[in-house]
């Protein structure tokens, strides 16, 4: 049988704000087309985890490689072009509230593509298409819902048709329907478009329906890494306790 590889390694990854150490001994194996969900109470370093394989800080040690490759002996060029192929969701949203939602998404392929407008036009109604937000093409962000919002910068974050797609709470503050139609939707993008998705997420529900593994961070260190199907038989006590109650 072919071994599988994994799309993203990190290995001993060590983050720091300052002095103050954020994350300490992380190993990690992501793998294609699978979901793998970052759980984790307030503060214990998910968002910092997905800004440090992404470079917005630069790790303080270890290893991060993607596709095989180390990313962090990279130069800005080069790395550039890693990115081209990963599209982030960040946890507010981040659009720009001047312009309208087809000028948010027009943003990343204008700035990283030669293609010409009319083949921009299509695309970017190709992706809000994806999102179910067609009507809203020329609204701005202030003008939408937060569900709406939430899936206008999906639709950025998938403008460069990325292999990797990292979101960080894509459903916080949605009402269960309609984030039971943000994972309907990252299901498929999994499972349609074969993407490999790194997610961060509290809700139980969302979980269950989304999780083929699982990371769980506590404090900056992290208590388990693989199968959501093993990790109840783990016997860690803190991570029982959050799938029995929802809460960590
Ligand atoms: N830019 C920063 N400068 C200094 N400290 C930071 C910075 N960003 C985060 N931290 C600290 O690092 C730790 C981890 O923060 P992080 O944002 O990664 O947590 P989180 O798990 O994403 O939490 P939440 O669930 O609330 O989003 C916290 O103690 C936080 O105060
Ligand atoms: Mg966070």
């Amino acid at each position: 049988m072919k071994q599988i590889k994994p799309i993203i390694e990190i290995r001993e990854l060590e983050a720091r704000y300052g002095d103050m150490i954020a994350l300490k001994d992380i190993n990690v194996d992501i793998y294609p087309e699978e979901i793998t969900v970052i759980l984790g109470g307030s503060g214990c370093g998910k968002t910092t985890l997905l800004k440090n394989i992404l470079r917005l800080y630069e790790p303080y040690a270890g290893s991060v490689k993607f596709w095989g490759e180390d990313i962090l002996s990279k130069d800005e060029a080069e790395f550039r072009e890693v990115l081209k192929r990963t599209g982030m969701l960040f946890q507010n949203g981040a659009l720009l509230n001047s312009i309208s939602v087809y000028e948010n998404i027009s943003i990343p392929l204008e700035m990283h593509t030669n293609l010409p407008p009319s083949v921009i036009d299509k695309m970017i109604r190709v992706k809000l298409a994806l999102v179910g937000l067609s009507e809203a093409i020329y609204k701005l962000p202030s003008e939408l819902s937060g569900g709406m919002k939430k899936r206008a910068a999906l639709a950025r974050a998938l403008a460069l048709d990325p292999h990797l797609l990292f979101c960080d709470e894509p459903s916080a503050g949605l009402d269960p329907v309609t984030s039971a139609s943000l994972d309907e939707l990252i299901m498929n993008l999994k499972n349609q478009l074969k993407m490999t998705i790194v997610i961060v997420t509290h809700e139980l529900a969302s979980i269950h329906r989304i999780a083929d593994k699982i990371i769980f961070l506590d404090s900056g260190r992290m208590l388990y890494s693989g199968k959501l199907d093993d990790v109840k038989h783990a016997g860690i006590p803190e991570i029982d306790r959050f799938f029995k109650v929802g809460k960590y």
